[in-house]
């Protein structure tokens, strides 16, 4: 028998070589290559008959079939509406974030048949967790199962509207010859099992584990071949957890879905925005709200700054939940545009909550808390800032102002500062004060106290 072949794969992107690489050129992550074995005689693909097939567009018929919901809104909202059966579904997430907890309360929810397929723990863990959420559901089965043969047989068996895999890393195929958890296993348990769901006209929720760099692939390569791919994600020393939507195929990305961890499991958040902003210290300087159009919400965020002098030649700038690259632009446009000497300073930029923006309509916003901290003057608490900042200092524009202003004004703020080429889109707010702005420095002057 030939010598097995052996290639180098990036266990972030799935790009391959011959040789061993430190550094993928395709992603540029280090140390992401691991070695995997590459079977002599690839099995052909079967599906082939020699027989081509092909209709007219209009010939075929296709109705919107109705999507599976899973009963927790939060988590319907971010999938476009529900589970589209036959559709492959990634989430994706640091281990301990809760997404074992997400899908099971998921699966004891959903109305249709579930089959939860779990590599990591025991059934007496799954009971004990399902003890702990509370979970009562007569369509609910568990099976504690690695072989992808055997997840396929029960599937085959049970007949299950809903699949979940927890996790990808640990399943495999026998037919092959790498371990469970490397990047060959992993893209070929998955296009076998989306095959079969297509085939049965099941949804699989697929979990997989967002590692640090080392033996174990990342998730990143399956990106492509799924329909959607979330995100669950939030700082583990804080509650909440943030649900996104990377890619959906079949609804809206940038979707995203708030939630509590509790004792007893997850909770939706149903006002996300009291939950950003109510731990604001009013009177201390670096702290502005903004509001940034997450999907389809307007969400109301704390920016803080803190400026403080360098003893050191090259002053640190540091951004939590804000582009870097950004963060250096506002900067220069803060010197120069401004006049604000901050070159000499150590800045440093977060986003409270954790939450991860990269929408420019937060621009003014930093700026601002930027200023307040370099001045350690007070931000005026009340007020909402919101705007594009332009190289030359000018204020641009932003989407959905009537929605952030409603916002705002529900969650009790008295002022807004917009762009004024925002103002004739707004229509008459009895609540709160409009305020339009056509520079960088009006804005400063307006909101320090
Ligand atoms: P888990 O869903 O197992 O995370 P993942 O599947 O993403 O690895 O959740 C793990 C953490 O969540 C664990 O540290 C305990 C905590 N947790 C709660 O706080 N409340 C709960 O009700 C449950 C089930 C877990
Ligand atoms: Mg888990």
């Amino acid at each position: 028998m030939a010598k097995p072949k052996i290639k180098y794969i990036c266990s972030n992107c799935g790009y391959d070589s011959v040789r061993w690489l430190g550094k993928c050129p395709e992603c540029d992550s280090w140390s992401s290559f691991v070695e995997e074995v590459i079977e002599n005689n690839p099995r052909k693909i079967t599906a082939s008959t020699g027989k081509s097939s092909y209709k007219k567009i209009s010939e075929i018929e296709a109705t919107e079939e109705a999507r599976i919901k899973t009963e927790i809104r939060e988590f319907d909202r971010v999938l476009g509406g529900g589970l589209i059966p036959g559709s492959v579904i990634l989430l994706a997430g640091d281990p301990g974030i809760g997404k074992s907890t997400l899908v099971m309360q998921a699966a004891s929810r959903i109305k249709e048949k579930v089959l939860y397929v779990t590599g990591e723990e025991s059934l007496q863990q799954i009971k004990l967790r399902a003890s702990r959420l509370k979970v009562k559901s007569d369509t609910f089965y568990v099976a504690a199962e690695t072989g992808l043969r055997n997840i396929i047989a029960a599937i085959e068996d049970l007949k299950p509207k809903v699949v979940i895999v927890d996790s990808i890393q640990t399943v495999y195929n026998s037919e092959l010859e790498n371990s469970p958890g490397t990047v060959t296993q992993i893209r070929e348990c998955t296009a076998i099992l989306m095959a079969d769901a297509k085939k049965k006209n099941y949804s699989v929720i697929i979990i997989g584990h967002v590692t640090k760099e080392g033996a174990i692939a990342g998730p990143k390569i399956l990106e492509h071949i799924v329909d959607a791919v979330l995100q669950f994600e939030g700082e583990s020393k804080q509650s909440f957890r943030i649900l996104r939507g990377l890619k959906n195929r079949f609804g809206s990305t940038n979707e995203i879905g708030i939630f509590e961890m509790h004792d007893d499991g997850l909770t939706e958040v149903k006002n996300p925005s009291e939950l950003f902003i109510n731990e604001r210290d009013r009177n201390t300087s670096g702290s502005v709200v903004t509001s940034s159009i997450e999907g389809t919400r307007p969400l109301l965020i704390e920016v803080q700054a803190l400026v403080t002098s360098s003893n050191f030649g090259n002053p640190q700038r540091v951004a939590t939940g804000f582009d870097f690259r950004r963060l250096s632009i506002l900067l220069a446009v803060l010197e120069k545009r401004g006049g604000y000497r901050l070159s000499a300073n150590n800045v440093f930029l977060n986003m409270a909550g954790g939450v991860k923006i990269d929408e420019p309509a937060v621009d003014l916003a930093v700026c601002c808390s930027i200023a307040s901290s370099l001045l350690d003057r007070v931000a005026d608490s009340a007020t909402v800032v919101i705007g594009e900042v332009g190289l030359g200092g000018e204020i641009r524009s932003v989407g959905h102002i009537e929605k952030r202003i409603q916002e705002a004004e529900k969650l009790g703020f008295r002022r807004i500062i917009i762009p004024q080429n925002n103002i004739k889109s707004v229509k008459h707010n009895s609540g709160i004060k409009v305020v339009p702005v056509e520079s960088l420095t009006e804005a400063v002057t307006l909101i320090l106290k």
